[in-house]
């Protein structure tokens, strides 16, 4: 991917994060997903007192999109911290397993901090030896 879209994809996960409702773990996260054809979904965490519900920012923005008929994708930006972003963000296996379902190995994460300063990984490197919809045809 280009380095502009890049940036401007962790610029809208940045935004995300504003918007994250987070009031018992005080770990706020944003994610933009790109999609093929060019749309980008945003989303945040959403704690609940029963905590159990909590929904993550990146199946946030799957659900998003998929609940708008988008399948197919391109990339994830994921930001996250407690009152800054100070470390990288890699997603949680619930939410690698989600992203399993709809992205082949040409998916690129973004684990960001900034958008100048970011690491990329695959989901065969986040997730390797996985189980997905392949496994049931
Ligand atoms: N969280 C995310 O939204 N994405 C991640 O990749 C890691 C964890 C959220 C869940 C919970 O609201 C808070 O961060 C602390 O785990």
């Amino acid at each position: 991917m280009k380095q502009e879209q890049i940036q401007e994809l962790i610029k809208r996960a940045l935004e995300a994060r504003e918007k994250s409702y987070s009031p018992y773990s005080h770990y706020r996260v944003g994610a933009a997903l790109l999609c093929k054809d060019g749309q980008i979904y945003t989303g945040c965490n959403i704690e609940n007192a029963a905590y159990t519900p909590t929904n993550c920012a990146e199946r946030t923005a799957f659900f998003k999109a998929v609940s708008e008929g988008k399948r197919e994708f391109l990339a994830i930006a994921i930001v996250g911290g407690g009152e800054q972003v100070d470390s990288y963000v890699t997603p949680c296996g619930v939410c690698r397993q989600v992203m399993k379902e709809f992205c082949r190995n040409d998916f690129a994460i973004y684990a960001a901090k900034t958008p100048e300063d970011y690491k990329e990984f695959t989901l065969m490197e986040l997730l390797p030896e996985s189980f997905g919809p392949e496994n049931l045809d």
